[in-house]
């Protein structure tokens, strides 16, 4: 089956977009095609420009509410980004993690095979767990995935989106897909602590928010991590050769990266401090330098990392002709811009308030 783009008839469910990936997501839909969006969140701050649109409707409910699954599983496309995402959330609110990444989705899952909707599932590249500095380009259906101890709840929300994926695949009558993102970033990235949410986002919006508040860039364990960073607009395109080739992309598990965007966590910290400074003219002697932290004394005791993960992308190339073309200077330079322009006049306003 074939869902053309220009057929004002499909409505499309996206559950979570109000977040980083669904704003983006909801965004491109309304672009690219004329289909209708049933837009599920509890927060829709990032896409209140949209709030009247015709084309979509808005629904601020939990998904633990029965009636919203029956609702969002009576469209023929469901999209499910709706999750705690947070390392910073993982070891601290364990039993939530699990549920909002194992519970609800195997609901929604159930749902979705009942009424015969394709569940477009964002599982995670963290499901590959505790990867060493040494791991290899991580394949879909080859790698194994290794998570610690169980007292590591760092690797709560890896095993429950594990379990949701095979869940997901054991449900025989459900058109499924399964995303794995590897570090998306851009734009409307998570949020900025003390200015529009509490706690420690992901490291982008950890970085850009250090920089725009003046304070040091928290480098965790000396930043030896590797990362591979992925353009939003990149993923964005990757989403949409699955909508265009169902037959290829149905009962398949995709990660979603770029390979030639690896960087450490620190050298990551000197690039974004780079075009911070390219960009604010601002004397790079001003910068406070980056502090070394702990892993537990960042994010409390159960934390652990993973050093390495490259995706592999061969699969995508194969099957879809995926190839991604957003090099991570560029995307950095255009986030930590949007971060400059967007929270500027937010502290701004707070200063003036004070
Ligand atoms: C994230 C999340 O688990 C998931 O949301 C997601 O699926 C996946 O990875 C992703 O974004 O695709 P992680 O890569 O550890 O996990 O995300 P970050 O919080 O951005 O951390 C990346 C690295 O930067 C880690 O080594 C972390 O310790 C480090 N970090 C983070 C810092 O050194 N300083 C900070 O202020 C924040």
């Amino acid at each position: 089956m074939k869902y053309d783009f220009n057929d004002p008839s499909i409505t499309v469910a996206l559950v979570g977009a109000g977040g980083f990936i669904g704003s983006h997501l909801l965004e491109a839909i309304l672009e690219r095609t004329q289909w209708r969006i049933f837009a599920v969140d509890l927060d829709f701050h990032k896409v209140q420009q949209h709030l009247q649109n015709h084309r979509i409707e808005f629904l601020c409910e939990d998904l633990e509410e029965p009636s919203v699954l029956k609702k969002i599983s009576s469209y023929p496309i469901v999209i499910q980004l709706a999750a705690i995402c947070t390392p910073s959330r993982y070891n601290t609110e364990t039993q939530k993690v699990i549920e909002s990444n194992f519970l609800t989705p195997a609901a929604l899952a159930k749902a979705c095979a009942d009424s015969g909707s394709w569940l477009l599932y964002f599982s995670t590249s963290e499901v590959y767990g505790k990867t060493s500095s040494e791991a290899l380009l991580l394949e879909e259906d080859q790698s194994d995935f290794v998570y610690g101890s169980i007292h590591a709840s760092r690797w709560s929300y890896a095993i429950a989106k594990q379990l949701s994926e095979r869940y997901i695949a054991s449900l025989v009558h459900l058109s499924w897909t399964i995303f794995r993102p590897f570090n998306f970033i851009g734009p409307r990235m998570d949020f900025v602590s003390g200015l529009d949410g509490e706690g420690i986002p992901r490291v982008l919006a950890s970085f850009c928010g250090a920089l725009v508040k003046n304070e040091a860039m928290k480098l965790v364990d000396g930043g030896k991590a590797q990362r591979s960073f992925t353009s939003i607009h990149d993923a964005i395109r990757f989403i949409f050769l699955v909508l265009e080739k169902p037959h290829l992309s149905k009962q398949e598990v995709f990660n979603i990266g770029n390979p030639d965007n690896e960087i450490s966590i620190r050298e990551l910290s000197f690039l974004i401090q780079k075009i911070h400074a390219e960009i604010t003219h601002k004397n790079p002697k001003e910068y406070k330098s980056p502090i070394e932290v702990s892993g537990t004394n960042y994010y409390g005791k159960g934390y652990e990392d993973s050093l390495r993960r490259v995706p592999s992308i061969q699969k995508s190339q194969k099957l879809l002709g995926y190839l991604p073309t957003e090099p991570l200077e560029k995307t950095l330079k255009e986030s930590v811009l949007w971060f400059i322009d967007h929270y500027t006049p937010i502290i701004e306003n707070q200063e003036t308030q004070r």
